[in-house]
């Protein structure tokens, strides 16, 4: 008889090893278990752009792009408050906003809105259609950049910056995890890896982390046999905790630290010290990975569309080159530093 474990539903793990090399659009989000080939790895991910860090200054690349437009909701709670929200306050309403977009059935809404904007069109009333008009844009923005695109979680290009780190079952530790999605996928990449999530947002344990879909499919690696496979969250080994990243008290127990999304929140007269918690944490030898948004066109207008949902935070856009150059600054070595879809990655060492 099968162990309990072994068996599995179909529709809670529906893929394994004969799907590797395909791809499949869900309602809410894209599976991609395309590999990259060496012949296509440049269209995923680029590598490497500055030579030698010591000579780049702030002068020639200027400093990040700040995102200026806020969400409603912090706006409202600025004026009832009568004082700035504090990032505490506001990382809940931005993890509450955004993880809605998450468990979205998409196609299902885009149809809808249309019928609603048809609606509007009819009551002659200009605020309704504009509202109608505006869930549509955003649906369709929201398709695109996570469904189509897949430039959120974006795992080919995440998979080409985490890879060939030469670690064996290593500790990870994810600052700011919201839902895990990377230290996830690091997990299944170093079979064996210990991983611990930080959020002090309680949501993102409770709700996005929890409802992290349990049927996504990681391409990982077999330790077996050192080929590839499909992993699953829950054949992964993570813990959550709930906790300011301030009020840590590891060691420097870890062979990866992990940042995504978190040091463009923070103004120039804190990136020194989000850095350190970068360097606090390492074993000797281990490293610290982070991604930031990627200042282009394209990001800019996503964050103007979806401000409702984005900007609750401060938030910068930058350059991989102004991201490394903050880390560098900071005391880190830059090992490798690219940029994917949407984000810029580094992999660096404290010097
Ligand atoms: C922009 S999010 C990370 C992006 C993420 N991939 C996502 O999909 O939302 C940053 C996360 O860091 C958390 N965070 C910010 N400052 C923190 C702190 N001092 N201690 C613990 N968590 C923090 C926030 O609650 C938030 O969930």
């Amino acid at each position: 008889m099968l162990k309990e474990q072994t068996i599995r539903k179909p529709e809670q793990k529906p893929y394994s090893e004969k799907d590797i090399g395909q791809s499949f659009m869900k309602n809410q989000f894209k599976v991609d278990l395309r590999t990259v080939s060496e012949k296509e790895y440049n269209r995923f991910i680029t590598l490497n752009t500055v030579r030698d860090w010591s000579q780049l200054s702030w002068k020639a690349i200027g400093k990040p792009y700040e995102v200026k437009a806020n969400s409603k909701e912090r706006l409202d709670w600025e004026e009832q408050n009568n004082r700035d929200m504090d990032p505490h306050t506001s990382w809940t309403y931005f993890n509450k906003a955004f993880h809605e977009w998450f468990v979205k059935d998409v196609a299902g809404e885009m149809k809808e809105s249309r019928t609603n904007f048809l609606k509007s069109l009819g009551t002659f009333k200009p605020t309704e259609i504009r509202t109608a008009l505006g869930e549509i844009v955003k649906l369709q923005l929201w398709n695109y950049a996570h469904r189509i695109q897949d430039g959120i979680w974006d795992p080919r290009g995440k998979r080409a910056m985490f890879e060939g780190l030469h670690l064996k079952k290593p500790r990870i530790l994810f600052l700011g995890a919201a839902e895990g999605y990377e230290a996830m996928q690091l997990g299944a990449m170093y079979p064996g890896a210990e991983i611990v999530m930080v959020d002090y947002d309680e949501y993102c344990k409770t709700t996005r982390f929890a409802d992290f879909p349990e049927s996504y499919p990681f391409l990982g690696e077999n330790p077996r046999t050192g080929g590839s496979t499909v992993v699953y969250k829950d054949e992964l080994n993570i813990e959550y905790v709930v906790d300011d990243i301030r009020n840590l008290d590891f060691g420097k127990e870890f062979d990866i630290v992990l940042s995504v999304g978190l040091l463009e929140h923070f103004p120039d007269e804190y990136k020194h010290e989000v850095a350190d918690w970068h360097r606090r944490f390492l074993k000797p030898g281990g490293y610290a990975i982070l991604t930031t948004p990627r200042n282009q066109v394209r990001s800019r207008l996503y964050y103007r569309v979806m401000a409702d949902v984005m900007n609750h935070t401060y938030r910068e856009l930058m350059t991989v080159e102004q991201m490394g150059l903050y880390m560098y600054e900071s005391g880190f070595d830059i090992l490798r530093h690219g940029y994917i879809k949407v984000h810029n990655g580094l992999v660096c060492q404290p010097r």
